[in-house]
């Protein structure tokens, strides 16, 4: 460490020096080395108090640091490869075997969301990545949750010391959509995305539930849009990913960020709607949530909502892939079971 009073430099060298050859490190920190330069600080001119205040305080903390360090135990550890797939320090017997690089596929997940984007993309939307890190803002105050609204306990959010969240809904991304897209509206063009990407939730997991899945969300943006474009695109989009025409339903549903707010439902693609179990014989399957947007969510993003209108999905991607392959449970998709795995490869 540099000092730029030559007292306290050369003080410094000393004290290193002498604490070399001291049994008790510690009593470095009483040395009268130390305490006469604490002594002059009084007598000295005022403009020079502070700075020279301060570097004593600088070479005490040095010298604190070096007596830790040198009273701590050095424990020499191996050296970690953090880029290695597994722990080095495992005894090789012991290290789990790797498959052949040529039995890999892709996870059914990735497979099915790159589907869903290429469809989007030939209806026109382009795909943008959400985040796995997010603030209060974008989390709630952007979506119109005011601060200490009951509608915000309805996301059960992980939460980082400081206040932080893993994002529990891909609408995190609408307000940072809707303002880097907003520039289109100037050219007669839409804001016209969707957000496939990893969603995180306090959740008690069951087989319909997990803490970790992933949502593909919608914006959409122009002017006169209403609501019958809304269920005109999604079906258009689920007809697609179905490969076959379905039936869609709406009903009243209330989120804070659309108004009106919808829960969307869809004809069940197993039995036709004649009922089966995996719709619970009801002849539909919920699929999501979705609704017009709120002005207040656009006119936050900058957005002149008089002019213009617009509005925005958010489906569980899991839910999707399960209704297309009669999966039972959507633990399987994070479990790494490799026999779920292989049926998809
Ligand atoms: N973010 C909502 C959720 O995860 C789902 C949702 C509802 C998204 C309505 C939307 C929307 O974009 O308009 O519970």
């Amino acid at each position: 460490m540099d000092y730029q009073y030559e007292e306290i430099a050369a003080a410094a060298k000393q004290l290193k020096e002498k604490l070399a050859g001291l049994e008790d490190k510690r009593s470095i920190l009483r040395a009268p080395e130390l305490g006469s330069l604490y002594a002059q600080i009084k007598n000295l001119p005022a403009e020079i108090r502070a700075s020279f205040g301060q570097e004593v305080n600088k070479l005490k903390n040095e010298l604190e640091e070096l007596v830790r360090e040198s009273t701590q135990p050095k424990i020499e550890l191996p050296l970690i490869d953090v880029t290695a797939p597994f722990d080095v320090n495992v005894p090789t017997d012991k290290k789990p075997q790797l498959l052949p690089a040529e039995n890999s596929s892709r996870h059914p997940l990735m497979v099915e969301r790159d589907k869903i984007i290429e469809i989007f993309a030939r209806m026109g939307l382009t795909a943008v990545e959400s985040r796995q890190i997010d603030d209060d803002y974008h989390m709630f105050t952007a979506l119109n949750f005011p601060e200490g609204h009951p509608a915000r306990d309805d996301y059960d959010t992980f939460t980082t010391e400081e206040g932080l969240f893993a994002p529990a809904h891909t609408s995190t991304m609408q307000n940072r959509v809707l303002k880097k897209y907003k520039s289109n509206l100037e050219k007669d063009k839409a804001i016209a995305v969707i957000i496939p990407d990893r969603v995180f939730r306090n959740e008690d997991l069951d087989a319909r539930h997990e803490h970790t899945f992933y949502q593909v969300e919608g914006v959409y943006v122009d002017k006169g849009i209403h609501a019958g474009h809304l269920v005109a695109t999604i079906r258009a989009w689920l007809s697609s990913y179905y490969e076959k025409e379905m039936k869609i339903k709406t009903q009243p549903y209330y989120f804070p960020f659309t108004e009106p707010s919808f829960e969307f439902a869809a004809s069940c693609p197993f039995c036709e709607q004649k009922g089966c179990n995996v719709c619970s014989y009801s002849g539909w399957i919920e699929l999501g949530g979705c609704g017009m947007i709120h002005p207040h969510v656009l006119r936050e993003a900058g957005i002149d909502s008089s002019k213009y209108t617009g509005f925005a999905w958010g489906f569980g991607i899991e839910r999707l892939v399960m209704l297309k392959y009669n999966i039972e449970d959507i633990r399987h998709f994070e479990s790494a079971n490799l026999k779920f795995l292989r049926q998809f490869s």
